[in-house]
């Protein structure tokens, strides 16, 4: 069931932002119904990881129609906190959703890949399920290590890819048919919501994304699993 731009090519950049652009307006009620609202909750691991150090400058990348980067202004009102992504439709979501919170959060349309900021001018930046997206993921992570402070935390929110155990077994079969079928019906875009678990089943695994996380500039990086490795939380620290 892999998609062409569920691994990583040349144009993988343009088809992702194209596909994001066109399932923004069903995006948060399809996460929330997918996940069984369960991923608020990892989302609130993610908030309590990237403020433990009390953070006065915090990027969001990837941050899709902002729901992270909402949560993480709400947690620590006095901390700058940006948002970048490059689908546009998902930002005009996300700062429809910032007008009415009234919640002053910057949300920039960018491309992970050359964020457009200076060397270390983050303390924190946190990426939720956007990762398995990009074109390049080690890449990604360098320009990461880049805009952030040397000690500055990273927190990965991603799917990894199931586990070869009974669970696993149902998570590839909710992904092969629940999402594409369920997905589709409510977005109009089956196609996109097969890529999703495609995109999972061919990311790097917990231990892969620590090595890279390593090989990009970080340190101190561990994970833990969410909700029986349904989704993983990864902190490093800028070396
Ligand atoms: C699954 S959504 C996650 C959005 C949000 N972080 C969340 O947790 O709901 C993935 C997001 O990554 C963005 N994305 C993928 N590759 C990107 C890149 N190279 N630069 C910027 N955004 C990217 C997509 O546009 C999309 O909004």
């Amino acid at each position: 069931m892999n998609t062409p731009a569920a691994g990583q090519t040349a144009d993988k950049g343009p088809a992702v932002e194209a596909m994001f652009d066109r399932i923004a307006p069903r995006y948060d009620r399809l996460n929330r119904l997918l996940s069984l609202g369960v991923d608020v909750r990892w989302r609130r691991e993610a908030v309590r990881e990237a403020l433990a150090d009390e953070p006065t400058h915090v990027l969001d990348v990837a941050t899709g129609t902002a729901d992270l980067a909402l949560m993480l202004k709400r947690a620590r009102p006095s901390a700058r906190v940006v948002g970048v992504d490059f689908a546009e439709a998902m930002l005009a979501v996300g700062r429809a959703k910032a007008s009415k919170a009234g919640l002053d959060v910057p949300l920039q349309r960018a491309d992970a890949l050359a964020l457009p900021f200076e060397d270390g001018g983050f303390d924190a930046l946190t990426v939720a399920y956007g990762l398995r997206n990009f074109a390049d993921v080690g890449a990604g992570l360098v320009e990461m290590r880049r805009v952030l402070r040397r000690g500055g935390r990273v927190v990965v929110l991603e799917f990894p890819p199931p586990p070869a155990n009974l669970a696993g077994r149902a998570l590839r079969w909710y992904g092969r048919t629940v999402m594409p079928t369920l997905g589709g019906w409510i977005s109009g875009d089956r196609r996109a919501y097969a890529y999703l678990p495609a995109s999972t089943e061919a990311f790097l695994t917990p231990e892969e994304l620590e090595v890279a996380l390593v090989r990009s500039g970080f340190t101190r990086v561990r994970h833990r699993l969410q909700t029986y490795g349904v989704s993983a939380l990864h902190v490093a620290v800028a070396a």
